[in-house]
């Protein structure tokens, strides 16, 4: 008859098992976060922003192919009738944010900040600005121009 062997572990490799654990749990709970943020990077969540149909005044109050600049809760807008028609922009420089000023002798839009230009359309003419003025929906409801705008509390989809 064979007796069992005395058990090999000693304090010390019991000091060393629970040791070696500690550390790669750190280890894997270390590289797990790090990967976390890697992938964050990669693939940002970026909420949906709520848009809101803002009251931007009548047609009328447009003069006949031209330009009014209003100031909406959500930020200036540009309203532009041509052939009865209305198109809006912001008039957010797509810059640095400055506000487009109109000018109707020459028919543009200029950024006070650093002379970026726009056409009518808002287009870039020239100057800094990497893109176009940014075109928003605009409908006619009731005699009333409402123009789809982001939240002007940030509000989120
Ligand atoms: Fe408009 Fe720089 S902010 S051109």
């Amino acid at each position: 008859m064979e007796e069992s062997a005395p058990s090999e572990i000693t304090a010390g490799s019991r000091r060393d098992f629970i040791a070696n654990v500690v550390l790669g749990t750190g280890t894997v709970l270390g590289l797990g976060s790090l990967a976390y943020r890697f992938l964050e990077y990669l693939y940002p969540v970026i909420p949906a922003i709520k848009l809101v149909e803002v009251p931007a005044g009548k047609p009328e109050d447009i003069p006949a192919d031209g330009v009014r600049l209003i100031q909406l809760p959500a930020g200036p807008v540009i309203l532009e009738k041509a052939d009865n028609e209305v198109h809006a922009f912001s008039a957010v420089c797509t810059h640095l944010g400055c506000t487009v000023q109109w000018h109707p002798e020459d028919k543009r839009f200029i950024c006070p900040c650093h002379q970026g230009i726009y056409d009518l359309k808002g287009n870039v003419v020239s100057g800094p600005p990497p893109r176009p003025l940014q075109k928003l929906q605009v409908t006619l409801r009731d005699g009333q121009l409402f123009v789809l705008m982001n939240s002007p509390k940030g509000e989120q989809a």
